[in-house]
């Protein structure tokens, strides 16, 4: 048999380059092999992985020789940031350069780069619908990863744009909240707009797709979705899966953007996009496209039935 083309996987013990990890993982005929990268090859995920077969190598987003050590001999690469560990579009930018010097340097065959759109593309620059943030961004996760494409043109490169993980519910503090009188309610400045979401878990599925279809995706934008639903709807959904009652209160931006908590400005301008420009956000991501490459994308309710445990609501 041909050799094993492996992909090294960054955010490997995360959500999106896990679910990469495990589906390359899960199909052991299919001609990739894994290799986990890490920070810390000796925590319990990069010990999950190992044990499942993934090569498990060290390395950090700041550090581009540790990269470059990292992509050697492999045959691609899938790209991700975490904006949300320092809230800093700068440092994105920064670590999205070191990952495509690193796979310049390697010559890869093939590298996913996990992006999403310029937002300040959608708005003239003297709108004053929602603040600047960072001196220059209007939602610094979505426009510093868009200004990072560019790090990465010259590669053989797929920009993987994914949606709203609709695990922010248990994994990001963002589900509905129980109140004394025993309903949920959750508040967002979404109106009665349609939010663009996936299982995070399919994000990787599909980017193994994308690499087993391979030089076809070269240079291509391929955004994903699992269904666009309005925060009424997935109430609905909540109420009957979770046997609850789950109400939707939908608020002003500028309500949201007071909230305080950390990234309060930067969510609410994020779902102020999703709101104002509905019909581009939606547009930019096709479920047709995601169930060719990943037949098994889930819907809300698939997510649900599948997630329902991890969903421990306040
Ligand atoms: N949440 C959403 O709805 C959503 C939707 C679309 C896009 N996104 C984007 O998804 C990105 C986060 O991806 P995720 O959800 O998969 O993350 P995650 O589950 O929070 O995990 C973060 C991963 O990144 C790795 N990592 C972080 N900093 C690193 C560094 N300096 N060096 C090496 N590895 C590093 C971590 O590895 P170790 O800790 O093991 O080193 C970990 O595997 C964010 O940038 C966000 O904007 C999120």
């Amino acid at each position: 048999m041909a050799e094993k083309k492996i992909i090294a996987v960054v955010g490997a013990t995360g959500a999106q380059g896990g679910g990469l990890a495990r589906a390359i993982l899960a199909d052991p005929n299919g001609g990739f092999a894994c290799r986990a990268i890490t920070r810390d090859p000796n925590k319990d995920k990069a010990k999950a992985l190992s044990g499942k077969g993934a090569e498990v190598v060290k390395a950090d987003l700041d550090d581009v020789d540790s990269l470059k050590k990292a992509f050697a001999g492999a045959h691609g690469a899938y790209c991700v940031t975490n904006f949300w560990e320092h809230f800093s579009g700068e440092k994105e930018k920064a670590q999205a350069k070191n990952m495509a010097e690193a796979a310049s340097a390697a010559g890869l065959k093939h590298v996913v780069w996990s992006t999403l759109e310029d937002t300040r593309k959608l708005m003239a620059a003297n709108d004053t619908r929602m603040p600047i943030l960072q001196e220059k961004y209007r939602v610094p996760h979505f426009d510093a990863k868009a200004e990072a494409n560019a790090y990465f043109a010259g590669l053989p490169v797929t920009y993987l744009v994914a949606s709203f993980y609709w695990d922010n519910l248990y994994a990001f503090g963002l589900g509905p909240k129980k109140g004394d009188d025993g309903v949920y309610r959750w508040a967002f400045p979404m109106g009665d707009k349609r939010l663009a979401g996936i299982a995070a878990e399919d994000i990787g599925k599909v980017a193994y797709g994308i690499f087993k279809a391979g030089p076809q995706h070269f240079g291509k934008t391929v955004g994903i979705v699992g269904e666009n639903l309005t925060l009424d709807q997935m109430s609905e959904k909540l109420s009957k899966g979770l046997n609850i009652v789950v109400k939707y209160q939908a608020v002003e931006a500028d309500a949201y953007r007071g909230f305080g908590f950390p990234g309060a400005e930067e969510l609410g301008n994020m779902f102020q996009v999703y709101r104002d420009f509905e019909k581009e956000v939606v547009a930019a991501r096709d479920v047709d496209v995601t169930r060719s490459l990943n037949p098994s994308v889930q819907t809300f309710d698939q997510w649900l039935v599948r997630n329902k445990s991890r969903i421990s609501l306040a």
